[in-house]
C-alpha cells in the first residue's frame, strides 16, 4: 500500500518535470501584462505595422480593440486600419492566403489564438530567435522553429543575429545592429506578444474590471450594513 502510494506520488510530482525536459529550447520570459493598456496600444500598432501584412486575426474586430484599449474611431482609422474599411471588420491580412502559400510554401497562420495555443513566452522567443543562414530561402533560420518559412520581418529593428556554437554552448548574437538596442527590442516584443495574448481572449480584461467593481460594491455594502445594524440596535442595549 505504502509503496503504491509512493509510486503515485512520484509519478505526480515528477511527471511534469519529465515533460518539461522534452522541450528542447528553453523559452525566454515575455513578462507581459494584459492589464497594461499602454503596452497593448503599442502592441496593436506593432502588430498592424509588422505582422498584419501576412497574418490575419480573424476573431477580433477593430471596434472591440478600440473600445478595450481606449482608442477613438478616428485614431483607429488613422493609425491601425490599413486593411479594413469598417470598424466592425476583423483583421484580415493584406496578402491573400493563396499568394502567401505560393510565396512561403506555407500560409502564415491566423494569429487570433496563437497566444492561447503556444503562450506568449513562445511567441516572444520565436520572434527573437531568427539568425542569418545563407542556405535558407528566406536568408534566415530560427532556433525555436527550425526550417521556418517566416522571414525575419523585424531585422530592421533587431539587426542581424548569428548563431554561435562551441562544444559547451550555443547562442545567438547580434553582429550587425538594428535601429533598436536590445532593451528596446525586448519591450517591442513584449508589447507585441501582449497584444496577441489580449486578442486571444479579449473578454479577460473586461472580466477582471467587472470583478473589481463587484468587490468594491461588496465592501461598500458591508460598511453600509454595519452602520445600519448599529443604528437599528443602538436603543436596545
Ligand atoms: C512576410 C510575411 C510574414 C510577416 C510580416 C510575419 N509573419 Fe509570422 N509567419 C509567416 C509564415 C509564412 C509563417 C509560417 C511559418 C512556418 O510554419 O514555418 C509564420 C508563422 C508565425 C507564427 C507561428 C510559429 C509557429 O510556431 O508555428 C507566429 C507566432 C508568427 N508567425 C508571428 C508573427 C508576428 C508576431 C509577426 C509580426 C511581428 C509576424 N509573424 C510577421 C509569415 C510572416
Amino acid at each position: 500500500m505504502k509503496l503504491r502510494f509512493y509510486i503515485l506520488f512520484t509519478a505526480i510530482f515528477f511527471a511534469p518535470n519529465g515533460l518539461h525536459a522534452a522541450v528542447k529550447k528553453p523559452l525566454m520570459n515575455a513578462n507581459n501584462d494584459i492589464y497594461d493598456i499602454e503596452s497593448l496600444q503599442r502592441g496593436a500598432r506593432n502588430f498592424m505595422n509588422y505582422c498584419s501584412g501576412c497574418h490575419s486575426a480573424e476573431y477580433i474586430r477593430y471596434d472591440v480593440i478600440g473600445e478595450d484599449l481606449g482608442i477613438t474611431q478616428s485614431q483607429l482609422k488613422e493609425y491601425l486600419m490599413f486593411n479594413a474599411q469598417q470598424t466592425f471588420d476583423t483583421i484580415n491580412a493584406s496578402m491573400g492566403s493563396e499568394d502567401a502559400s505560393g510565396w512561403f510554401g506555407q500560409a502564415p497562420p491566423d494569429l487570433s489564438l496563437a497566444a492561447r495555443a503556444k503562450g506568449t513566452d513562445y511567441i516572444y522567443t520565436f520572434l527573437k530567435s531568427f539568425y542569418v543562414d545563407a542556405t535558407s530561402p528566406t536568408g534566415v533560420d530560427n532556433v525555436v522553429l527550425a526550417g521556418t518559412s517566416m522571414p525575419n520581418v523585424l531585422w530592421e529593428l533587431q539587426g542581424h543575429q548569428e548563431y554561435l556554437q562551441n562544444e559547451n554552448e550555443s547562442k545567438l548574437e547580434v553582429y550587425i545592429p538594428g535601429k533598436m538596442n536590445e532593451e528596446e527590442f525586448n519591450s517591442f516584443l513584449r508589447d507585441t506578444s501582449n497584444f496577441l495574448e489580449y486578442i486571444s481572449e479579449p473578454v479577460k480584461i473586461k472580466r477582471q474590471a467587472l470583478g473589481v467593481k463587484v468587490l468594491f460594491f461588496l465592501a461598500f455594502f458591508m460598511i453600509l450594513a454595519y452602520f445600519l445594524k448599529k443604528e437599528v440596535w443602538k436603543d436596545i442595549k
